[in-house]
């Protein structure tokens, strides 16, 4: 995603927790900024960034920490600045043994889209867009994605 939106021209810097993923991410792109790194402190100032992309990764956050993302995502917003926001929703938690055919060690943590925007509102940005896969099957977890910004003032 980093690599695609620097393609339209964005200057980027990809941010994730896991060493490894950044290194992968490193050596496809080698001429694009990563950094291990994570959203609930990210290392940027105060008003940094002009947008965050959070792609399919806050909902491996526990629950409890989306309240710090969120404001770590205000905070190094600059005002005016876009959150685009995607991941599964739902009203589960997994900590699946086994994915993609190998032992695997993570947790998913799928929540309603509505607590989602709630939580991205109390953290003081404005949601100005949603879209929600319809959970019928063979979708087994729909897809969601988030637009919001930061207001011009406080
Ligand atoms: C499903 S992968 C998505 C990776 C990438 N964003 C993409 O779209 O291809 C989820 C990623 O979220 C990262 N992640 C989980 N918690 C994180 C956190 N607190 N800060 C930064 N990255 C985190 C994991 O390390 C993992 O690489």
């Amino acid at each position: 995603m980093t690599a695609y939106m620097a393609g339209l021209g964005l200057s980027m810097i990809g941010v994730d927790l896991s060493p490894k993923m950044t290194e992968l991410a490193q050596h496809s792109s080698p001429a694009l900024p990563f950094a291990v790194g994570s959203m609930t402190a990210m290392g940027f100032g105060d008003g940094a960034l002009g947008g965050i992309l959070a792609w399919y990764s806050t909902h491996h956050t526990p629950p409890e920490w989306l309240p710090t993302v969120f404001a770590e995502f205000h905070r190094t917003l600059a005002p005016g600045g876009h959150l685009l926001l995607g991941g599964y929703v739902g009203d589960e938690h997994r900590r699946p043994a086994q994915a993609y055919g190998h032992p695997v060690s993570y947790a998913s943590y799928f929540l309603p889209l509505d607590r989602i925007a709630e939580l991205l509102g109390r953290a003081g940005l404005v949601v100005t867009a949603r879209l929600e896969q319809i959970p019928e099957p063979p979708v087994k977890r729909p897809h969601a994605y988030l637009l919001a910004r930061k207001p011009e003032s406080p």
